[in-house]
């Protein structure tokens, strides 16, 4: 990290916490993120930020087509492990989840979710590491009433962790 950055000033920044799904023809995965956030109202634009060693990156690259389920604070610790701690690349993530499929084919995660939307890529961003993916929403559905689950709840209630692939991770000195 630079040395004109102070780890703490990026600690203080707010997120959430969300699974952002995509396909490969009929194959179909999943991770959580921390970095999703709506870029403009209208059109209504939305961003992710996925590292390039993700199965879900090389789907959305190939596809250009996610879908983002927004976490309730009450998802179990074991849902965010399967999501978060675990490649597509070695486990069938979306066999042991409830899901619908969305107009873009991706899977809609219900499972501990508040809301759901899908995107088409128009446009993305080579970080070196991550990619921004920027899409245009083109479905959107209110799931069930609920607290969002924040990366603050996360972090100082859960006590969970961040692995070396979320952009904001730190590593302990
Ligand atoms: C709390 C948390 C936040 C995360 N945020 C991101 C993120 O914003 N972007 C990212 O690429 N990975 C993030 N990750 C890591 C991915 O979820 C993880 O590397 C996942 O295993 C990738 O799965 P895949 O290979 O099946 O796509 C996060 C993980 C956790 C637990």
């Amino acid at each position: 990290m630079s040395q004109k950055m102070d780890p703490k000033v990026f600690r203080d920044l707010s997120y959430g916490l969300y699974i952002v799904t995509s396909r490969n023809g009929d194959r179909l995965n999943g991770q959580i993120i921390n970095t999703a956030i709506q870029v403009t109202s209208d059109p209504a634009r939305v961003a992710v930020i996925i590292n390039k060693k993700n199965l879900t990156h090389e789907f959305i690259d190939k596809s250009k087509v996610f879908a983002i389920s927004v976490l309730v604070e009450t998802t179990p610790m074991t849902f965010i492990g399967l999501f978060g701690f675990k490649s597509g690349r070695d486990i069938d993530k979306l066999s042991k989840t409830q899901f619908k499929e969305g107009v873009t084919k991706c899977p809609l995660v219900t499972e501990h979710s508040l809301s759901v939307l899908e995107a088409k890529v128009v446009d993305q961003i080579d970080l070196g590491s991550h990619t921004i993916f920027i899409g245009e929403t083109i479905s959107s559905e209110v799931l069930q009433d609920g607290q969002p689950m924040t990366y603050q709840y996360y972090h100082q209630t859960l006590k969970g962790k961040s692995p070396p692939n979320a952009p904001t991770f730190q590593a302990v000195k």
